[in-house]
Formats: C-alpha cells, structure tokens, sequence
C-alpha cells in the first residue's frame, strides 16, 4: 500500500515540477537546466540515504522530499495572486498539498502528520532551537534539503537556477561566488543528525581544497 502511495506521489510532483517548467518557459526563460527538478531529485537521493543511515522510515521522508518544494511550483489551476501567496509560505502550502493528496489515497494516518510536519518545517538555512527535530523523519527532510546546498551540487544547482531564471549574461567566475562558502559554513551549523553532518563537513573539504584549482583554470592561470 505505501509502496503504491510512493509511487503515486512521485508522479504527482514530477508532473506538478513539470507544470512549473512549462510556466516558465511560457515566460520565455531558456529552462535548458531545469533547477527545481534537479534539486528535488537530489533531495529525494539523499532523504532515502539518510533515512537508510539513521533508522527513519524510507518512503515516509522520500515522499516528503518529493513534496517538500511543491508549494514553490507554479499551479496553472490557481490564479496569479494565489500562486503568489503560495511562494510566501511554501512549506505550509506544500505541507497542505501533501496532507490532501495523501488523505484522498487513504495513506495511513501517521505517514500523512509526518509528510505534514516535514514539509512544513524544512523552510529556512538556520534552526532557533538546537535539539534534533521531531520526528526523525522530519530531521531527515531537513537535513537532506540543506545538504544538497552544500560543496559542488549546490554549486551546480545554483548554475542550473541561474540558467533558468536570468536572461542577463552571466559569468562562470562571478557564479562561483566565493561569498556562497559563508552560507554554506552556516548552514553547517544547523544539520539534526550526525550523518549528514559528516557528509557535510566532506563536501566542504572537496569544496574549498577545488574552488581555487576551478577559478585558476577559468582564468587561464593554470
Ligand atoms: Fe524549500
Ligand atoms: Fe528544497
């Protein structure tokens, strides 16, 4: 049954993602590189793999982690002034598409409060409190989110959101953005479980030993 149910809510945010990249391309951005689609499924990667590695339950966070950006996506059904509304709050109005998409298809009441709880708590680079968030599924979503901006695919998802919302030109060395290790560092700070917290601290080893070694060889110095 939850099998099915995980099954069903892939689809359904892959179509939802997909009616967000046909709205953009309606607004004639190039969308070569489509960002929400990519961050999401590096989520989803990462929710099940910490979910794996901390005891949680799989499809409870990678069902979050598949919902968890939706109230970001352009709804066709809405109006504009609606669609805005959602992109103010997104984790509560994502959180609100996931529990009535979940109730309809009878999901047990525990994994529908949990995909709740997570997708509406995942907003936010930083936590006020210190303690892990509950449920662990939760902790999970969290931290699988803010672990995809951390090192190389944050930098690389940061490429395609950048390809995908400016017509300006831009420029390789300029989109390094040095001043992005400050947030990533931040960031750091506020992981819930151990294990992502070393596979943070690893990204960010690879990133600051190659951030100069790429930044040489687009200037023609090395
Ligand atoms: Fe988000
Ligand atoms: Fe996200």
């Amino acid at each position: 049954m939850q099998q099915e149910i995980y099954q069903e809510s892939k689809r359904y945010a892959l179509q939802r993602l997909q009616e967000e990249a046909d709205f953009l391309k309606s607004k004639e951005y190039s969308a070569v590189l489509y960002y929400r689609k990519e961050h999401t499924l590096t989520v989803v990667g990462l929710a099940g793999k910490l979910a794996e590695k901390t005891g949680a339950d799989r499809q409870t966070c990678e069902i979050g982690a598949w919902f968890h950006d939706l109230g970001k996506c352009h709804n066709p059904r809405l109006t504009i002034e609606e669609n805005k509304l959602r992109q103010r709050d997104h984790g509560f109005y994502g959180a609100e598409e996931a529990r009535e998409f979940l109730s309809k298809r009878n999901a047990h009441r525990d994994l529908v409060d949990e995909v709740y709880i997570g997708v509406k708590n995942h907003v936010g680079l930083t936590r006020e409190v210190k303690e892990p968030m509950a449920p662990l599924s939760a902790a999970v979503i969290w931290d699988a989110d803010k672990l995809s901006k951390i090192g190389w695919s944050a930098w690389l998802h940061f490429l395609a959101y950048t390809t995908n919302r400016e017509r300006e030109e831009q420029s390789l060395l300029k989109l390094l953005n040095r001043d992005g290790l400050e947030t990533m560092e931040m960031i750091c700070q506020h992981f819930n479980t151990d294990i992502a917290r070393k596979m943070a601290e690893k990204r960010m080893d690879n990133y600051r030993k190659n951030l100069p070694h790429l930044e040489g060889v687009l200037q023609g110095d090395i």
